[in-house]
């Protein structure tokens, strides 16, 4: 099996069809840093060489397993992580300012034993702070070789466009890549996010393909609760009798209904079907064990057909996200994760 390499954007670097995300890495998924670093081994041995992770995840702990994972293999890596929620409790240890920036950048680098990063993102906009001032520092770790790109995370489509403006207008470096949340019954991203994204020639890397789970088919509508290592962190979201899941039950049993009429696991129609807009890169996969990356690693070379891709409009349509929750517009503040706080509502 080989992964297929795909261009990140306009930048020249090229990147495989599934990047590992190492979210489940660490105290808040799989504890054991040993196992964590044989999946990420296994995911570079099968091809995949973007990595994405984040200094929140577990506290750092993510970013530790990660630099343990590298040694001797650093150099095969596209590295990515991200900056802006809460470390620890000083309020100054958050957010999008110079200061932040310029320290939380450093403590990365010491994590992730390593002297640059490779794609460094803003993991969420920050209302109080100027797009200027994130953009001003971003520029000078550029310049000074500790970061090599600057991408966002969950932008709305009038911060992706005010932040290629101030690259032309006040001459700072560009953003060159978008994250957003994307996936089967979340698409709400497909009506402006990736149109402006293709626009403007950025690489994006889509969380949560398999809308943290929902769409292995562990969630059946009639069945009772699966385990699920997100359940605690967000009951409501993941809680199989909770009404705002039920459009999403619903929904996952025709898919699964899909899935085996046209030969495929669920997961494999899941990430095939992100795979195939034509604005998406690689969508970022985030297996908690060894049995869960290599479900999903077979799935880089599915081509879905016209034919699944209109059944799959009439089961989900484009542009809709069944469930509020899983638009991502949360802010990082409190627990530090991506996965907690409350919906700041708006768009996709
Ligand atoms: N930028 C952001 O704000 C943001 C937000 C979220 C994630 N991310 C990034 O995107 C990556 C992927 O996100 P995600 O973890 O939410 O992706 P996901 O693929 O939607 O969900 C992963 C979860 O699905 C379940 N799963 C996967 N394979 C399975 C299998 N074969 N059988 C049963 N369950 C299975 C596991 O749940 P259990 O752990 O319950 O078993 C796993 O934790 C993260 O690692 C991170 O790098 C970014």
């Amino acid at each position: 099996m080989t992964i297929p390499l795909r261009p990140f954007g306009r930048t020249g670097v090229k990147v495989s069809a599934l990047a590992l995300g190492t979210m489940m890495f660490g105290s808040r998924g799989n504890p054991d840093h040993d196992d964590s670093i044989r999946i990420i081994h296994r995911a570079l041995d099968a091809g995949i060489n973007l990595v994405d992770t984040a200094d929140v995840y577990s506290q750092g702990e993510s970013e530790e397993i990660v630099g343990k994972a590298l040694l001797g293999r650093r150099d095969d890596v596209f590295l990515a992580t991200k900056f802006h929620g809460q470390i620890g409790d000083d309020p100054n240890h958050f957010g999008n300012s110079r200061r932040w920036i310029i320290r939380a950048v450093e403590d990365s680098l010491r994590r992730l034993r390593t002297d640059h990063i490779d794609l460094y993102q803003v993991h969420r906009p920050e209302e109080d702070t100027d797009f200027d001032e994130t953009l001003g520092a971003l520029s000078d770790l550029v310049h000074h070789g500790k970061i090599r790109y600057i991408g966002t995370s969950t932008f709305p489509p009038s911060a992706i466009v005010e932040g290629q403006w101030i690259a032309e207008k006040r001459g700072r470096e560009r953003v060159v890549a978008e994250q957003p949340p994307y996936s089967l019954l979340a698409r709400g991203v497909e009506r402006e996010v990736l149109p402006v994204a293709a626009r403007y020639g950025l690489a994006v890397i889509p969380w949560s393909p398999l809308a943290g789970g929902w769409l292995t088919g562990k969630f059946r509508k009639g069945a009772s609760q699966p385990p699920s290592s997100r359940l605690t962190r967000q009951p409501g979201r993941f809680e199989i009798d909770a009404p705002e899941n039920a459009a999403k039950l619903e929904a996952v049993s025709a898919l699964a209904e899909l899935a085996a009429q046209s030969g495929l696991s669920l997961i494999e129609l899941a990430l095939g079907f992100v795979l195939a807009h034509p604005a998406v890169t690689a969508p970022i996969i985030g297996p908690r064990t060894l049995s869960q990356l290599e479900d999903q690693l077979g799935a880089a070379s599915v081509v879905l057909s016209p034919d699944v891709l209109a059944e799959i409009d009439k089961i989900v349509p484009p542009g809709v996200t069944l469930s509020d929750r899983d638009r991502g517009y949360q802010p990082l503040k409190g627990g530090g994760t991506a996965l907690g706080g409350a919906a700041l509502g708006g768009r996709a």
